[in-house]
């Protein structure tokens, strides 16, 4: 084996020992490693040897791949809500009048929904994404919430995005409970979620640990995902840390590419989400939600997930709940986490089977470890709800990804609108 390839072995040794190592140092072992390698490709570089040295020092603990919050204490946290008797806890502009749990010194939207002219602000060497910006040079993958509030895009809307209550004031005209909730217990009616207490994340939420009273709502939830979190490849999701972007047994590959961090940008510059080639009947009986510690998708994929809240337009035919059908076509409501078939239409997916990210798929089988370009109806490239939808909220009614009005079959004019349905559906607008 080539020095190189030992180097990257014990490099991705270090990354998977490291848990509890200073994380500045490792940050700069690392790119001095990087460094070093690249310049010397035969020789054995000298200055690699204190870092080899600082590599076996390390103790061995449970494996991760680290991409940690980073930078002073003081900038996320304050110890009392006090100095100089002024509150402290003001980030994002709040009144820092309450003190936060874990004595952050922001709420979620206080950190992550800013309101600034850009998606992702610094705050010392920490980079925070925001989910409610007005910066045009584009939103992160999971939408803006300026959108639906107004700041940005066409006009404020509360069809254009989830109207979780840490907006205040941002209950839904039109929807109490989740359309599409499983047909049991009160999941389908807003008995237990609805627009009144849907939140970003805990117990009516959909980051941290869900539904469960020890950890109960908001920041509280998380509980050490922002120390521990696990960048790039998430295919263990037990913890919100090692689960992708802190949703609750969710994997997928977070793009690493330091230009598209949080982002999906273009074909090679994109998150990989994860997703299966059947759906599973979800109720009680059947393959439930109920995980230990939270609510979460049994089976992992990001389909599911909208499903522990909209079950009945994800799942096969299960009991009272008639889902999507049998799995076969003709279906009864669009399918998710079913392959694109290899015929017809589909094995022309974006003309050219390059990656889409207007009408992105996920991928079954193993969590990608790498970002792929590609496209293929080859049996796991699969439709999703995010194919056709953001997650937070989009400029366009149903949190659709494009203005479905644009969706004209067989306009046969030659021009292919900004519509995600013909991605897939190639023929339909010929
Ligand atoms: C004190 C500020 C602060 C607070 C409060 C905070 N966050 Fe974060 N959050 C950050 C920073 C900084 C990062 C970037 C960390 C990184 O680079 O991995 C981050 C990253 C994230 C990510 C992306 C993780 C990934 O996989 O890349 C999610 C999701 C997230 N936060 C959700 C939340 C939610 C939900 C809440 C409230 C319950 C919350 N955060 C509260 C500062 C904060
Ligand atoms: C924690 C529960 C929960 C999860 C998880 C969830 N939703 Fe929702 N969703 C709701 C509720 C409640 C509403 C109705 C109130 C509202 O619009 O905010 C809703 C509304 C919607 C709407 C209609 C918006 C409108 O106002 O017309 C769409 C579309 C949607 N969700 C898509 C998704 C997608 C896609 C996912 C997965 C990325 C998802 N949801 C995950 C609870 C959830
Ligand atoms: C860039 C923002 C940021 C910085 C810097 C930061 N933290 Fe945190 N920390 C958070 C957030 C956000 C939470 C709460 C949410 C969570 O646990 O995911 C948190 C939670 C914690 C917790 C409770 C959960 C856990 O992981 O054990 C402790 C303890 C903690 N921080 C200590 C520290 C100390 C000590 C420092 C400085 C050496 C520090 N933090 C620096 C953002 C930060
Ligand atoms: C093929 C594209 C597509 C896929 C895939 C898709 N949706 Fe939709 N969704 C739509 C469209 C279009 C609408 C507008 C209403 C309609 O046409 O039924 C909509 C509407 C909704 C609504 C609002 C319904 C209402 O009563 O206001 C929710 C909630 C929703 N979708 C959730 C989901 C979830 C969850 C998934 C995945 C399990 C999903 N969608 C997959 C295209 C899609
Ligand atoms: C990411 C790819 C993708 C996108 C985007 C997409 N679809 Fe589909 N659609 C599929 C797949 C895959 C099937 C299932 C085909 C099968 O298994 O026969 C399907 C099935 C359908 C069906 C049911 C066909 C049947 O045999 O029962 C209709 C209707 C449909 N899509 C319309 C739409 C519309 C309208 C849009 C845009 C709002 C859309 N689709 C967006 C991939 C997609």
């Amino acid at each position: 084996m080539g020095l190189i390839g030992l180097l990257k072995i014990l490099s991705t040794f270090s990354q998977k020992i490291i848990r509890d190592a200073d994380m500045s140092l490792l940050t700069k072992s690392f790119f001095f490693y990087q460094r070093s390698s690249s310049r010397n490709n035969n020789g054995f570089p000298s200055k690699i040897l204190p870092f080899l040295a600082f590599l076996l020092c390390l103790p061995l603990v449970t494996p991760t791949v680290n991409a940690k919050v980073t930078g002073p204490c003081s900038n996320c946290h304050t110890m009392h809500n006090s100095q100089d008797g002024t509150a402290m806890a003001t980030l994002g502009g709040e009144s820092g009048v309450s003190p936060n749990p874990f004595l952050t010194r922001g709420s979620c939207t206080g950190c992550h929904a800013m309101a600034s002219s850009s998606k992702i602000v610094s705050i010392g060497t920490s980079e925070i994404p925001q989910v409610l910006h007005t910066d045009g040079s584009g939103d992160l993958a999971a939408g803006n919430f300026a959108y639906m509030l107004g700041l940005k895009g066409s006009g404020a809307l509360d069809g254009k995005g989830h109207n979780v209550v840490d907006f205040s004031g941002e209950d839904d005209d039109n929807l109490y409970g989740p359309p599409g909730g499983i047909v049991l217990f009160g999941h389908d009616d807003g008995t237990i979620v609805n627009d009144e207490n849907l939140t970003c994340a805990g117990t009516n939420g959909c980051h941290g640990y869900r539904y469960n009273p020890t950890y109960g709502s908001g920041i509280s939830a998380l509980r050490g995902a922002h120390h521990g979190n696990v960048d790039g490849k998430c295919d263990i999701a037990d913890t919100p840390a090692n689960s992708y972007r802190f949703l609750f047994s969710v994997m997928g590959l977070e793009n690493q590419d330091p230009t598209g961090k949080w982002q999906n940008i273009s074909s090679t510059n994109h998150n990989e989400y994860f997703g299966q080639t059947m759906p599973k009947q979800l109720s009680c009986s059947a393959t439930s939600c109920h995980l230990a510690n939270s609510i979460g998708p049994p089976n992992h994929t990001m389909s599911e997930f909208c499903a522990t809240c909209h079950g009945n337009f994800h799942t096969l035919t299960a009991g009272s709940s008639s889902g999507i059908g049998t799995g076969t076509n003709p279906f009864i409501r669009h399918p998710t986490d079913i392959a694109l078939p290899n015929k017809g239409e589909y094995i022309a997916y974006n003309g050219d089977n390059s990656y889409s990210v207007v009408a992105p798929v996920g991928r079954a089988g193993a969590v990608p470890g790498s970002v792929s370009s590609t496209v293929t109806a080859s049996g796991t490239d699969v439709v999703m709800c995010l194919s056709c939808h953001g997650a937070h909220a989009t400029n366009y009614n149903d949190i659709l990804r494009w203005d479905y009005a644009e969706c004209v079959a067989g306009a046969g004019d030659g021009t292919k609108p900004l519509c995600g349905c013909f991605v897939c559906h190639t023929t339909k607008d010929d």
